[in-house]
């Protein structure tokens, strides 16, 4: 069996801009289908964790609200919270670098955090920060929905990015519809960079859990060997984080 995992929700009932109820988060649950209900299908859930100034008491406080957030949800339906893997996305500003305990952030057990880009261009203190996550605090970014940022970054600025030793590349799955990000996305893959999708889903309308749409688009759009790698690469990363 082939395990699949959607790298980005927001699947946790009432601590963000994502599902607001239990009911609502069981639902979107249920959109997973058939492979979450088997017990392929993993989902980590990335609340936003976004401050200006980071300190320990945040990370403390956030954890605690996160951790409530999912009891809720487990003590609703525990069969269905057993897939979920607890990690956060954490907006990249430069207070990460004055923070000790960033590893508490991190996606499962694995060292990988999730670092959502300020949505402005490319700057070279963005690269500084996620040299500081990787080399002194040790652990391994992630970067979320890189493709979001194409009207953004020139050519050589997502060619930093992706030159940084170990990262991971994270898109979204409702990327993939649109032609652009699709050619950026699928470009990424074939170059074999470690690239992982999520659907960054926040509700049940229109930012809904749509792994498996972008999985159809990618066994398309792949050839054999670059689809294999792609759930290969998946499936590596979800068992160092469950
Ligand atoms: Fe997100």
């Amino acid at each position: 069996m082939i395990l699949t995992a959607d790298f980005h929700s927001h699947i946790l009932p009432g601590i963000d801009d994502g599902a607001q109820t239990v009911d609502e988060s069981l639902k979107m649950l249920d959109m997973m289908g058939q492979p979450f209900e088997d017990g392929s299908h993993y989902v980590v859930a990335t609340p936003h964790f976004k401050y200006h100034n980071v300190d320990d008491d945040l990370i403390n406080q956030y954890i605690s609200d996160r951790n409530i957030s999912f009891a809720k949800l487990k003590s609703a339906d525990a069969k269905k919270s057993k897939n979920i893997i607890l990690g956060s996305e954490v907006a990249l500003g430069r207070a990460l670098t004055e923070c000790n305990n960033l590893d508490k952030l991190v996606m499962g057990s694995s060292n990988i955090i999730m670092l959502e880009m300020p949505f402005q261009p490319y700057k070279p203190w963005m690269y500084e920060v996620v040299e500081k996550v990787r080399y002194t605090y040790k652990l391994t970014p992630m970067i979320a929905h890189f493709e979001r940022y194409a009207s953004l970054y020139r050519r050589e600025d997502y060619a930093e990015l992706f030159e940084f030793p170990d990262a991971i590349f994270q898109f979204n799955a409702s990327s993939l519809k649109v032609r652009k990000l699709r050619k950026l996305i699928i470009s990424a893959i074939e170059s074999g960079l470690p690239v992982v999708m999520g659907s960054d889903c926040h509700d049940t309308k229109s930012r809904i859990p749509d792994y498996h749409d972008g999985m159809h688009i990618l066994d398309k759009k792949l050839d054999e060997e670059a689809f294999y790698y792609f759930r290969n690469m998946s499936e590596n990363i979800i068992m160092e984080m469950k």
